[in-house]
């Protein structure tokens, strides 16, 4: 097993080189890295499964997944949300594969168990015809995913019955959540489904793109300011950027004015502006009313990204929130949703989705420039120099900017600790947590 192959001394290795600013190329899409991410991430973090809005009525559901466990997401008869994993009791199939709806009752489709929006088995085929006593009905019920609690509307799941509270383990995330979902009285709402894709990517680069790295839209990203669909930088007031490192591996980056700007509030309609006072507190608010850009992550796989997008000048903000779902060490599918505040008027709900699918998602501009270089990160990353473990060669990802030089910004109002204009703390920060997971599988003594 992947313990056997990832030896004690590539974690010294890891550690020694991390302390100097260093991430090892090979660690990005080794198979055995990937083994113990399964086994000591994935099986015990938060996951996002969903949004409240998507479920309305009793009956709704969607179907998603936490990397490779099926879950069935549905609104039960009393109102509740309740999460199953996907798969019927009696032989394993999966059991929903349609990607949302309204039912009243699930039906497998290999030997017609049926069961309902409690998980309850309601219906075996031929029933007490082929069954005895040997078949207690309920005692086969819809497995449960052990916990699921939500935010703010947001649904998150998690694999381990004993992991931490949501709550806690979001930590000062929740200040920004509130700041993005929670910020007028009714929250936001999911238009559409989430649109979902399959790109050639690590799930730790695309993760770490949103949650720690803006450097790259000087480059990546010129083309759009170029053809006039992003705002230009000399077109803006100044402003700087944060990047703010949280607890557990969570990320915000920031643009901020320095003074309010003629277009407060990411130039979000002003009939929300009273709703805003009315849900943030002081220090939100004039951090909202001064924001341009929020990038940044809920680790280990949700994005978002709440940005300006247009064309001639015409830009609209638009709120995106997406899940880096890892199919293997050199692919991820893209779960994609747009959200919108309840409370917003059609005419700018229109707009904002018009901005973010022009710019993100599989249509978008930025989108398909991030995409391009992720991929590139991969085909360089298959080399016998690139997959050295032993690292005779130099191959390793350049985290050095601001490295023992940049002192936090104390000035910053949010919690979290903050550092000003661009480096790589964030990044940093978040391969250490990393690191801090999957040394846990790999115990002291084994070879
Ligand atoms: S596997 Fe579902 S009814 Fe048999
Ligand atoms: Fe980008």
């Amino acid at each position: 097993m992947n313990r056997n192959r990832i030896r004690r001394e590539h974690l010294e290795q890891l550690r020694e080189k991390m302390s100097r600013g260093l991430f090892p190329q090979w660690v990005i899409t080794d198979p055995d890295v990937y083994e113990l991410e399964l086994e000591q991430i994935f099986s015990k973090t938060w996951q996002f499964l969903g949004h409240e809005s998507e479920l309305r009525e009793p009956g709704d559901y969607v179907t998603r997944w936490m990397v490779n466990d099926p879950v069935l997401l549905v609104r039960t008869q009393t109102g509740d949300i309740s999460a199953y994993v996907n798969s019927c009791t009696h032989r394993g199939a999966q059991l929903c594969t349609a990607d949302c709806g309204n039912r009243q009752t699930f039906t497998c489709p290999y030997h017609g168990w049926t069961f309902q929006l409690d998980g309850t088995l309601i219906g075996v085929t031929l029933g007490n015809k082929v069954y005895g006593e040997e078949l207690k009905r309920e005692e086969w019920g819809l497995r449960k995913i052990p916990r699921v609690e939500s935010y703010l509307g947001m649904i998150f799941g998690n694999l381990d019955p004993n992991a931490e509270p949501l709550s806690e383990y979001l930590g000062d995330m929740k200040w920004y959540l509130q700041m993005l979902v929670g910020r007028t009285p009714n929250g936001v709402e999911v238009v559409g489904a989430p649109q979902r894709w399959v790109v050639d990517a690590n799930w730790k680069v695309t993760y770490e793109n949103f949650a720690g790295d803006p450097y790259h839209v000087v480059t990546t990203h010129s083309s759009t300011v170029e053809v006039d669909i992003s705002p230009r930088a000399a077109d803006l007031p100044p402003r700087t950027g944060y990047h703010v490192v949280l607890d557990h591996g969570h990320a915000m980056n920031l643009g901020v004015y320095r003074d309010v700007p003629e277009r407060p509030y990411q130039g979000m309609p002003e009939s929300l502006w009273p709703l805003f006072q009315q849900q943030l507190n002081p220090v939100q608010l004039d951090l909202l009313a001064r924001s341009s850009i929020f990038t940044g992550g809920i680790y280990p796989t949700l994005s978002f990204n709440s940005a300006p997008h247009g064309f001639h000048g015409d830009f609209h903000n638009f709120l995106n929130f997406r899940v880096w779902r890892p199919l293997g060490p050199e692919k991820v599918e893209i779960w994609s949703w747009f959200m919108v505040d309840r409370e917003a008027p059609d005419a700018y709900k229109r707009a904002s989705y018009q901005a973010y699918i022009s710019s993100f998602g599989p249509s978008g501009t930025l989108e398909q420039d991030d995409t391009e270089n992720w991929a590139r990160v991969i085909q360089a990353s298959r080399g016998w120099m690139a997959r050295n473990k032993d690292l005779s060669y130099n191959n390793v990802y350049n985290y050095l900017m601001g490295f023992a030089r940049l002192e936090p910004n104390e000035d910053f109002p949010g919690p979290g600790t903050a550092y000003i204009g661009f480096n790589d703390n964030t990044s940093r920060s978040i391969q250490q947590v990393w690191l801090d997971y999957i040394s846990a599988g790999i115990k002291e003594g084994e070879q």
